[in-house]
């Protein structure tokens, strides 16, 4: 039973119950509850204000411009909006070993290297392994400045002054998550960013729930950004994503930052995708690549053909589409698999692009165009470990297991796109100008897409937008139904 004093928590969403439940009923997570006590949360440094406050008129309020930080990679920098922006929060989210630190203290390197100060605090990283990742980083010469724990005791270590710290270098380092530690480093140094890394292994010694519980990460979390916004410091924050629930998640501190950061990416892959999935300076959805190399993470400037393998037709089965992504245009490759079935239960296995999406996708190339796929296995995948969601991608899937059942190919590179309607009709998508300049500039000679985006594409052509590397731009082929663009890819 619970005590009247405690409540149950869902580590996944941070969302409250009175009494223990197996599954969350806002975020659908298993065991994710635990019990936390209630009312520890601390109420300092929330600064009263003397006497009621007067109301302005909004139109008298002057829009701020926001000067930025900038992060020494114009890919993050993107992502941000134009930069860090002072006193702003950045929850920066992912799976262990997916890059955050590396990348946290790149951006603390670039900061020292504009003669700016940086707090980073490594809660959960020995010094040892924090020394290591500088030096592959190449940050030895930058004189970062350790600090660390003191011993035996949850106590604030005794910060340098800054004065010192200014002939000795522009990071320091704090090991350790004590909240009081951290404050105090904060308020005695002043710096223009602080990293913290990673919020779950920060805790308050005025809170009684264990470190990394939602409480403790909340309250640190709040406390640790309005610090920052007070004194006027940019704020990232890394945060652990765990498939198991163990940690309290990033999803429960969305609410607090300003921006929301999540690093994408598998770790036996070079490959990593930074995306903006919230931003109250910038647009969202904004996506930046990077490569993992042996010196840290490479921004990829243009990635557009970072995903596909050359743009010649592959085989049966593979075909090329224009993705959209926040802002820019990534081509994508779609295979597809139709066999006769393997054993057992039929098998739909997609990566990359919703299973369900190809199963409707499959129900309308039997019934509208009669194609027989009966009892086979379909397997679809995107390639390069990119994921996409959005319905412009079908025409190319319904092409991609068309031509892997026919044993068809596109006789020169072509890119597919469309979205498919419930009676094989082909629906208008957007951005369709902005996808066939990018293909245009990849080299691909045709664009197979719907009716409905004639207009905006030609108009995009008369103003040379569109056009490719040979002046005058792919064949473009408008068709108005599936069957129609089928035929168009592959020939009648
Ligand atoms: P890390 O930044 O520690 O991940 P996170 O903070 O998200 O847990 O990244 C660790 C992985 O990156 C690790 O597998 C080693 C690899 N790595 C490189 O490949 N090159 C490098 O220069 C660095 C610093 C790390
Ligand atoms: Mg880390």
């Amino acid at each position: 039973m619970a005590k009247s004093s405690s409540i149950f928590v869902c580590a996944s969403c941070g969302s409250e119950s009175s009494r223990w439940l197996g599954r969350c009923p806002e975020c659908g997570q298993w065991n994710s509850f635990s019990e936390e006590t209630k009312g520890t949360a601390h109420a300092r440094s929330r600064t009263a204000r003397p006497g009621p406050a007067q109301p302005v008129a909004l139109s008298t309020i002057l829009p701020v411009e926001h000067p930025r930080l900038a992060t020494g990679s114009h890919e993050l920098d993107q992502v941000l909006g134009g930069g860090l922006v002072p006193g702003a929060a950045v929850l920066a989210g992912g799976e262990p070993g997916i890059g955050k630190s590396t990348l946290l203290l790149q951006t603390a390197g670039h900061l020292a290297g504009q003669d700016l100060s940086v707090l980073y605090v490594s809660a959960e990283e020995s010094p040892a392994q924090l020394a290591m990742r500088a030096r592959r980083l190449g940050l030895a010469s930058s004189h970062a400045q350790l600090v660390p724990e003191a011993e035996g005791t949850a106590a604030a270590s005794p910060i340098p002054d800054p004065a010192s710290l200014e002939r000795m270098g522009r990071i320091l380092i704090l090991e350790g998550g004590s909240l009081s530690g951290i404050q105090s480093a904060i308020s005695s140094l002043h710096p223009a960013l602080v990293i913290i890394d990673s919020i779950q292994a920060v805790h308050s010694e005025e809170l009684t729930s264990t470190p990394g519980s939602v409480s403790q990460v909340r309250e640190c979390a709040w406390f640790l950004s309005e610090e920052c916004r007070r004194l006027g410091c940019a704020l990232i924050l890394a945060g652990h994503v765990t498939k198991d629930g163990s940690l309290a998640g990033p999803k429960t501190l969305e609410h607090m930052v300003d921006t929301v950061l999540y690093f994408e990416g598998q770790r036996d892959r070079e490959l990593r995708l930074i995306r903006c999935v919230k931003n109250r300076f910038g647009n969202v959805n904004e996506l930046a690549v990077f490569l993992m190399t042996d010196s840290g993470l490479r921004e990829v400037a243009d990635p557009s053909g970072i995903f596909i393998d050359g743009i010649t037709p592959k085989g049966p089965g593979s075909i090329m589409t224009a993705a959209l992504e926040g802002n820019r245009v990534l081509l994508a490759e779609i295979q597809a698999l139709v066999t006769g079935r393997v054993a057992g239960n039929i098998a739909r296995t997609t990566d990359g692009v919703d299973t369900n999406r190809v199963m409707r996708i499959r129900a309308i190339l039997e019934s509208r165009l009669g194609i027989d796929l009966g009892d086979s296995d379909t397997f679809v995948n995107v390639t390069g470990g990119l994921a996409i969601n959005e319905p412009a991608a079908e025409l190319a899937i319904a092409a991609a297991i068309t031509g892997s059942l026919h044993g068809r190919v596109p006789d020169c590179p072509v890119v597919v796109m469309g979205e498919i309607g419930l009676l094989g009709d082909l629906r208008r998508i957007p951005q369709a100008d902005k996808r066939v300049a990018q293909a245009a500039k990849l080299g691909v000679r045709a664009v197979v897409l719907p009716e409905a985006n004639r207009r905006d594409v030609e108009a995009a052509r008369a103003r040379g937008t569109v056009s490719g590397q040979g002046g005058s731009g792919p064949d473009l082929v408008f068709a108005s139904s599936l069957a129609a663009a089928l035929d168009a890819v592959f020939g009648k």
